[in-house]
Formats: C-alpha cells, structure tokens, sequence
C-alpha cells in the first residue's frame, strides 16, 4: 500500500510517498523560511503564499522520486490541525481535490501524532537516510518537542494513546526562538542556540527549573530568566529592552547564556521522560519535533534512559511530508475512519 502524504502546517511545503507504513519511496520539502528570516519568525501570509506556489511542485516531485503515478497510489493523507489557519487550507483543499478528481480515500492527519511516526520508517529507497533499524514496539513512550507543542505521550497501541503532560506555557522550541532572538541570533532559534551552546559553559549559570505537574513542563519561566540574567550580565536593569541585549552582550557572555539554558531546557524534558520511563516501563522510547534534532537531548536522554532510543533522520525531525504518509498507511492498514474529501475542515488549534 502507497500513501502519499502532504503537509503544510507552518513553512515547509512538503510531500512524500511511503509504503506499508515503513518504506520512504520520495520525499520532497520546500521552504519558505529565506523570507521568513528577517522578520525573525515566520508571517502567516508569506507562509501561505508560499504554498500556493509550491504545491504541485512538491507533489509532482515527491511522486517522481518514488517511481509512482496515480495509479500506483492507494490514499492521500493531509494534516488538517494543528498549525497556521491560512497554511493548513493550501494543503487541506489540495489534498481535497486531489482525492475526489484521482478517485482515492483521503485521511485527515494530526501533524503532532504524525512527528511521531516519523520514528516507524525503517527503509527507503532514497541516499543519505540515517533511519532506525526496527519499528518501535508498544508500550511506546513518544517524547513530542518542537516550536508548537512539549508532550509525554503513553502509547499502549497503533491509535491507543493517554496524553501524560504537557506544557503550561511555551513549547520548548519557542523558547529557544525566544532566547536566540534575546542573543540576536538568526531564526531558526533552536539550531542556532545549539551552535553557539558549544562555544559555552552549560554551567555558567544556574537558571531556574519550574515546577509544575509530574509530567508538566514550562518553558516561560526559563526564557524569562534568560532575560534577566542578560540585563544584570551588562549592568542594565529590568526594563533595559530586549532588543538592545545583543549588541550589549559579548559573544563569551552569549555563548554561556546559550549553554546554559539549553542545558536547562534539556534537562526539564528528560527529567520527566526519565520519571515516566520508571513509572511505565515503556518497550520503546521515542523523540519527535524539531528540537529532536538537539544533540544535547539526545546525548543526556541516552545517558538518562536504559532502552536504545529511536531517533529520526535529522531530516524527519522537521516537518515533513513522509511522517504524516507513514501515520496515513497505519490510518489505511487498520481501517481507521477516512475524511470526507467534501466537507475536512481545517483545525488550527487541534491537540493530541
Ligand atoms: O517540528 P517543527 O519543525 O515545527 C513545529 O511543528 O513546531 O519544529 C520547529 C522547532 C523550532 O522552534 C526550532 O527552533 C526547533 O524546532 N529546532 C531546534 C533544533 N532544530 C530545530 N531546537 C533545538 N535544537 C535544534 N538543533
Ligand atoms: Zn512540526
């Protein structure tokens, strides 16, 4: 079974075939973060645009990478929710027309749970892929960490699942945005956080860890702190403005801010995915979300958790077409209910 997959939720127009819910056969992303980047996050509109534009590229692409046409494709599978309203619609009504003039079932995917089915593509046809070696096995533990959402989600099964915590505030890869903007570093925060972190003391400085429920999190108490520890770093006090930190901080101070709140940031999410790991005896842990692509996490939540620990290719940590065709196979294979290709709504706010 081919299912092919579309996403375009935040700035990735993406699509990709996968089959049985295991082979990645294409994948094709564009993005339109170039434009984003001076604005220093991305603007709804230009991202909507965008996608427009770049569609059927994408699909045509995706479809040319995997040797497929229409024929070959069992069912198109689109995230509806959650993401930006405008961008959500440009993949939502493709995937649509698509069903009803190619004749195929069409599934409405949740672009959460789809990160998470990153971690079950095992093969592909396609060069430079780091994937993992076997499928997870249930009881999964799913770690999701991206820009939008902090979750500790209990898998029992396939569609089976008990949201353990979430954040009360922020989502970790907010934050780092937050604090990369703070140091006047480029967007993507995370990444660039990531990169001047090596440069830095993890232990400079001590910031605060916020308590919140067992398997909470809170990500707006740290970024606040960020802010307060760079206006005393530089003598200034609490309403010096956060626009005019980077070019007050020195490139030692910012590399030890950097450090330390990834420290921090890190260490709150596998502090708890640790306490659930001893609580649930998952058989399988997994990372999901652009922040899976942090090294430090992956580093500390190795040495935290007594499992080998699926992690997706660096470039399915990302929004990508290929996880939300890998949810879309399971979706097909264990008749789950298919979306009416006249009447799926778009749903920006959906949770897990
Ligand atoms: O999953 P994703 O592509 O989009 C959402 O669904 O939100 O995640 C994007 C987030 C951004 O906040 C970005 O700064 C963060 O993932 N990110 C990272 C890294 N790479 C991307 N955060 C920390 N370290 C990284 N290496
Ligand atoms: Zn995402």
């Amino acid at each position: 079974m081919k299912i092919l997959g579309i996403e375009t939720s935040c700035d990735e127009t993406a699509a990709a075939v996968v089959e049985d819910g295991h082979k990645l056969l294409g994948n094709a992303v564009a993005s339109s973060m170039d434009l984003h980047v001076k604005y220093g996050g991305v603007v709804p509109e230009i991202a909507a645009r965008s996608h427009i534009e770049a569609i059927q590229p994408v699909i045509h692409q995706a479809l040319d990478d995997a040797n497929c046409t229409w024929d070959d494709i069992d069912g198109i599978a689109v995230t509806y929710g959650a993401g930006l309203g405008g961008s959500l619609l440009i993949g939502v009504m493709t995937a649509r027309t698509l069903a009803i003039t190619q004749d195929k079932p069409l599934y409405g995917i949740n672009h959460v749970e789809a990160h998470i089915y990153a971690n079950f593509l095992t093969e592909t046809s396609l060069p430079d892929y780091q994937l993992p070696t076997k499928q997870p096995e249930f009881p999964m533990l799913a770690i999701i960490v991206s820009g939008g959402h902090s979750q500790l989600v209990l898998f029992k099964d396939h569609f089976d699942y008990q949201l353990l915590g979430q954040t009360h505030d922020d989502a970790i890869g907010e934050a780092f945005d937050k604090v990369a903007k703070m140091l006047g570093l480029s967007y993507p925060g995370g990444p660039s956080v990531a990169e001047i972190a090596k440069k830095g003391d993890p232990n400079s400085f001590q910031l605060p860890k916020a308590k919140v429920g067992r398997y909470d999190f809170s990500f707006s108490g740290p970024k606040t702190a960020v802010l307060r520890l760079a206006q005393s770093q530089i003598g200034e006090n609490y309403d010096f403005p956060s626009t005019k930190l980077p070019e007050r901080l020195s490139d030692a101070q910012k590399a030890n801010i950097a450090a330390s709140f990834q420290r921090i940031a890190v260490e709150t999410i596998v502090d708890k995915a640790k306490l659930a790991f001893e609580e649930f005896s998952p058989k399988s842990v997994v990372i999901a979300g652009g922040v899976a692509a942090n090294q430090e996490l992956r580093r500390q939540l190795t040495e935290a958790i007594p499992l080998p620990l699926t992690f997706p290719d660096l470039k399915l940590c990302t929004d990508n077409g290929a996880m939300v065709a890998t949810l879309g196979c399971f979706k097909a294979s264990r008749s789950q209910p298919k979306s009416d290709p006249y009447s799926l709504a778009v749903e920006p706010s959906l949770s897990m």
